[in-house]
């Protein structure tokens, strides 16, 4: 069916991939820049399919619907990662793209950058080059083989071009543009929900009226922070803690939240009178949760961006960051999940409203227009 599909599809066009609820955020501007001047085509994966993880995401986004839906869905690492790779060759070969285009480090980035490859497709990496130097965190590996596929590499921030150079990626290849994530944060900013209509729809009134003088956002999904047992339960009791300084609100990730139940957190997390758990929320929901905070609480390593982009501070509970301006220039602290460091950042924090920071270079709204010149000059 996909296959018939593909093969209807014009031939040559730039085929952008998504797979993730990170990557939609990130193609987004980067289709609508691209419009009108390059033939395109989508293909979604499916690694993400829940309503709440991506179609949301598609409606607030203006995102058009993809031509091609591999509808991969959820498994181990290498089997998704198979998996994909086996869907999306006979598109490719059906379909003859010009060139690959593939954002961010989920398992769906490095699954269809490896298959264009092998079809000598060329590919292109938008956020290329940024390293944790953690080969522990499975997006490190998607990020350093992706950067060793690809033929043209967008990069977000400085270092990016140092670790790809570093890595052997020829200089001409790199292009500092910028990030297109933040492209799409300036165009949805006032857009955004505000906080206490998104407690209203999930909640009822609980929590209204306890956030309503000063919030932190909270979200969790990283597997070296849910998926084991004692780290989780560690976190909840940090947790508590935050959340007797803060109302805190929570918005569970689905591996999160499997992970809670399997475990039977879950009773512990619904006792703190403070934390204020939701489903996932849409892009604009974030966005309003984000805008309005007092602090983000976050293993994530898109909002660490984000509330560098929104002046909000942001503690990020990992060992590491592969986005390393949003220390140096932006808001950002990383802790790890250690209490005692959390807290101390916390407290400053709330006694002082965190460090200034200041917007990053080229993170100015314009990252896919730079991406569209970039791109015009290499397929002439
Ligand atoms: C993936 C990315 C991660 C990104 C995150 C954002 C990789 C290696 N990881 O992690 O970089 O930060 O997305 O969310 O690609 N699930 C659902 N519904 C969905 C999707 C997932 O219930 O729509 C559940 C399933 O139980 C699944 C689990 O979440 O097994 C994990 O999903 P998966 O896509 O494997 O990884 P994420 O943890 O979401």
């Amino acid at each position: 069916m996909e296959i018939k599909r593909a093969m209807n599809l014009p031939k040559g066009t730039l085929m952008c991939v998504v797979g993730a609820r990170p990557n939609f955020m990130k193609i987004a501007p980067i289709m609508a820049a691209l419009e009108g001047s390059v033939p395109l085509s989508l293909v979604h994966t499916g690694q993400h399919y829940d309503t709440r993880m991506q179609t949301l995401f598609f409606q607030q986004l203006g995102i058009p619907e993809p031509d091609i839906n591999l509808e991969v869905g959820s498994g181990s690492h290498s089997w998704q990662t198979a998996e994909i790779m086996q869907r999306f060759e006979p598109v490719v070969e059906a379909a003859t793209p010009a060139a690959v285009l593939v954002v961010g480090d989920v398992n769906s980035t490095i699954a269809c950058a490896l298959v264009a490859a092998k079809e000598q497709i060329p590919v292109i990496h938008v956020e290329a080059g940024l390293r944790s130097f953690d080969r522990s965190m499975p997006e490190e590996i998607n990020r350093v083989l992706t950067d060793q596929l690809a033929r043209l590499l967008f990069t977000t921030e400085r270092t990016a071009r140092d670790n790809l150079l570093r890595e052997g990626v020829e200089e001409h290849r790199i292009h500092f543009v910028g990030n297109v994530m933040i492209d799409s944060l300036l165009k949805h900013r006032s857009k955004a929900v505000a906080p206490r209509e998104i407690l209203l729809r999930s909640k009822g009134d609980v929590g209204v009226d306890a956030c309503a003088s000063g919030y932190a956002v909270l979200t969790l999904h990283r597997p070296a922070n849910v998926d084991d047992t004692p780290t989780l339960r560690g976190i909840l009791s940090l947790l508590q803690e935050v959340s007797e300084r803060i109302p805190v609100i929570f918005p569970v990730h689905p591996r999160t939240a499997a992970a809670l139940e399997r475990s039977g957190l879950h009773q512990a997390l619904e006792q703190m009178s403070g934390v204020f758990c939701m489903p996932p929320v849409g892009y604009l929901e974030m966005l309003g949760l984000m805008n309005k905070a007092r602090l983000v609480l976050t293993d994530s390593g898109g909002m660490q961006e984000e509330t560098t982009a929104l002046g909000i501070p942001c503690i990020t509970l990992r060992d590491n960051t592969e986005r390393p301006i949003t220390v140096e220039e932006g808001t950002n602290t990383v802790t790890g999940v250690a209490p005692e460091r959390v807290l101390a950042v916390l407290d400053d924090i709330l006694a002082t409203g965190g460090k200034a920071g200041r917007i990053p270079e080229l993170w100015d709204g314009r990252a896919s227009l730079r991406i569209k010149e970039v791109l015009g000059d290499w397929i002439r």
